[in-house]
């Protein structure tokens, strides 16, 4: 559905988009990771045609964006970071209006506008005005915006910003479920855990680059001491924590307070009962013990020295 080759973008001096090659499958829900700036929506608006790139090729379903910008108009929905909504029409001629955008006639929008409405579970709410909307609410409208020409290819920017929960929940249920029906899927969200919720496979995106590919699970292996065990005890011992040191698959041994140890261990590797077999043999009271596996986070983190949130 989509194939990225070394694509780039400068904005005057600076080079914001760094040679970026992507590959989207049909009916795949892809993930772009990334902290603010990124480039996560500079990428999302040369895919759309709305910016164009300097170097490079971008192709949506076999068609070159630059040679086709029509064709692939048609293709692609788009749900962009800001809020596109006529604050004093109601929700329904809002998207009847985007309906006309996209060509459809004063019918086929009226009852497209309603099915998208529908979807976006917003229907006892269509002869609203968006000004008393709120700002999770209006997001939904937003993307039924983006749904009404029935693309192939859904492409949202993180739709989640913001937002309150419930909302936030209506729209990741709604959009996997789009993609259970087929849609493609591109998301792009700063929220490790909405990304690995959605989509199979994820890039994480840095100062313009892709530093990562893959599924979560691929990627997480690639961690070097993922996993964590976090030690609560009564008093941190010298004795103790040269022997945990020692204990075969730990990589690292932090204390980040007076009471805790944290361990960092390989993948796979259970060895809860030997820690606490061993602190008993030191007479160390442990008073809890907590695994706390490998995600994006620690990954971004340990690939970048940054927080993905930062
Ligand atoms: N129209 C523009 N003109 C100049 N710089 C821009 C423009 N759009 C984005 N940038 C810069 O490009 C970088 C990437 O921005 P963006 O694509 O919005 O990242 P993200 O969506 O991941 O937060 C940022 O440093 C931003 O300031
Ligand atoms: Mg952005």
């Amino acid at each position: 559905m989509l194939t990225m080759t070394n694509v780039k973008k400068r904005f005057g001096e600076q080079e914001v988009v760094k040679g970026i090659t992507l590959h989207v499958g049909k009916g795949e829900a892809f993930g772009l990771l990334g902290p603010n700036g990124a480039g996560k929506s500079t990428t999302i608006s040369m895919i759309c045609g709305l910016v164009p790139y300097d170097e490079g090729d971008i192709q949506v379903d076999g068609l070159s964006v630059s040679r086709s910008p029509y064709e692939i108009k048609k293709k692609i929905g788009v749900v962009p970071q800001d809020i596109a909504l006529y604050p004093t029409l109601s929700a329904l001629d809002n998207l009847v209006f985007w309906g006309k955008m996209y060509g459809l006639k004063g019918r086929e929008a009226k009852a497209r506008a309603l099915e998208v409405l529908e979807t976006v579970g917003l229907v006892e709410r269509g002869k609203d005005r968006i000004e008393t909307f709120s700002g999770g609410m209006k997001r939904r409208i937003n993307i039924g915006a983006a749904l009404l020409h029935r693309p192939e290819l859904l492409i949202m920017d993180e739709p989640t910003v913001g937002i309150d929960p419930q909302s936030r929940h209506h729209i990741l249920e709604t959009v996997k479920r789009l993609n259970e029906q087929g849609m493609t899927i591109i998301y792009t969200s700063h929220y490790m855990e909405e990304v690995e919720f959605l989509c199979k496979r994820i890039a994480i995106m840095d100062h313009g680059q892709v530093i990562a590919t893959g599924s979560t699970q691929e990627l997480c292996k690639r961690l070097a001491g993922g996993n964590q065990l976090l030690l609560d005890v009564e008093e941190v011992r010298p004795a103790f924590v040269e022997k945990l040191k020692q204990l075969d698959g730990v990589e690292k041994v932090m204390i980040p307070e007076a009471s805790e140890i944290h361990l960092y261990i390989k993948q796979d590797q259970d060895m809860m009962a030997s820690i606490v077999s061993m602190a008993a043999k030191e007479a160390v009271k442990l008073r809890q013990i907590k695994l706390k596996e490998a995600d994006l986070e620690t990954l971004f983190l340990q690939m970048t020295g940054r927080s993905l949130r930062d």
